[in-house]
């Protein structure tokens, strides 16, 4: 099977749940070929309409986050071909899901993979971790991403350093630039992604997903308009239990309990 998914009880009080993704097409250190990545979608969307499930990890191998999309695979196209499936627009939808997902990266996390790291919620990565985009060095460039998010994560100087030389940056390099939020020992990352996602998935459902949708859409709207949607969400969570629980707990000294 190309991915493995794991879904495990995010807590011993109720019913929600935490998915552990895995990326598994070691011999070709995940290279993201078709059939990968329908299942990747497959799966994701699945899970995203389960109610119970609360965030999605998804990691790799030690080797490899994914080293890029398969270029075995793309290596005979045509552009016609290209054009006419719209090659990597599918790719997205990750980006499209509500429930928040968190790459964790090891090794190398490089073109479509870094891509695809950054069409989750958050990167967390160990000390291994190795982000590129070397499509320059097969006569092409970025196409799913890596133009684009990169450049709005961490600059255009960095960004035009990455996409023009292909030159990979490890793993202290993508935290001081804002391109990961932790770096983790090898040997825990996993572990400590599925602490963040237990850590969300304590918090309530309705806030999380406006939460993230509120911080996605800062990438993609002027400032203003990006202001009201945030005030919009804000006010919207007031018809939620869960702002009544969470203010209540607060003012009574004791943990908030979401439902
Ligand atoms: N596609 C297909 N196969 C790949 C692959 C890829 N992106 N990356 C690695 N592999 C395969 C290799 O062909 C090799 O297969 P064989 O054992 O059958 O020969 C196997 O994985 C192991 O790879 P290496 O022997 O090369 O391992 P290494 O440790 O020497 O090097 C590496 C590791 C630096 C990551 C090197 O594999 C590499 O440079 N990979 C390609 C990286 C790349 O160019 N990615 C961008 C792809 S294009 C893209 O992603 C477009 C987009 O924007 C969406």
């Amino acid at each position: 099977s190309n991915i493995l998914v794991d879904v495990q009880k995010a807590n011993d009080k109720d019913n929600t749940s935490i998915a552990l993704i895995t990326l598994n097409r070691p011999k070709a250190l995940n290279a993201l070929n078709d059939a990968l990545f329908g299942d990747l979608l497959h799966a994701t969307q699945l899970l995203d309409k389960d109610k119970d499930v609360r965030c999605i990890v998804l990691t790799g191998s030690t080797k490899a986050f994914a080293a890029g999309a398969d270029i075995s695979e793309m290596k005979d196209k045509t552009y016609e071909e290209c054009m006419a499936v719209d090659m990597f627009a599918e790719w997205q939808q990750i980006s499209k899901l509500k429930t928040p997902i968190v790459a964790a990266v090891a090794g190398f996390c490089l073109g479509g993979g870094c891509e695809l790291a950054m069409m989750c919620d958050m990167i967390v990565c160990s000390k291994s971790a190795k982000f590129g985009q070397p499509e320059i060095n097969l006569g092409v460039i970025a196409g799913a991403g890596g133009t684009q998010r990169l450049t709005k994560r961490i600059g255009k100087a960095k960004s035009m350093y990455m996409n023009l030389t292909g030159e990979f940056i490890n793993a202290e390099e993508a935290f001081v630039s804002g391109l990961v939020a932790k770096v983790f020992d090898n040997e825990t990352l996993v572990e400590e992604a599925l602490k963040i996602a237990k850590n969300i998935a304590a918090k309530g459902a309705l806030s999380v997903q406006a939460a993230k949708e509120a911080v996605n859409a800062a990438e993609d709207l002027p400032l203003q308009e990006g202001l009201r949607l945030e005030r919009r969400l804000f006010h919207a969570l007031f018809a939620t239990d869960d702002q009544k629980e969470g203010m209540a707990a607060f003012l009574e000294k004791r943990p908030a309990s979401f439902k």
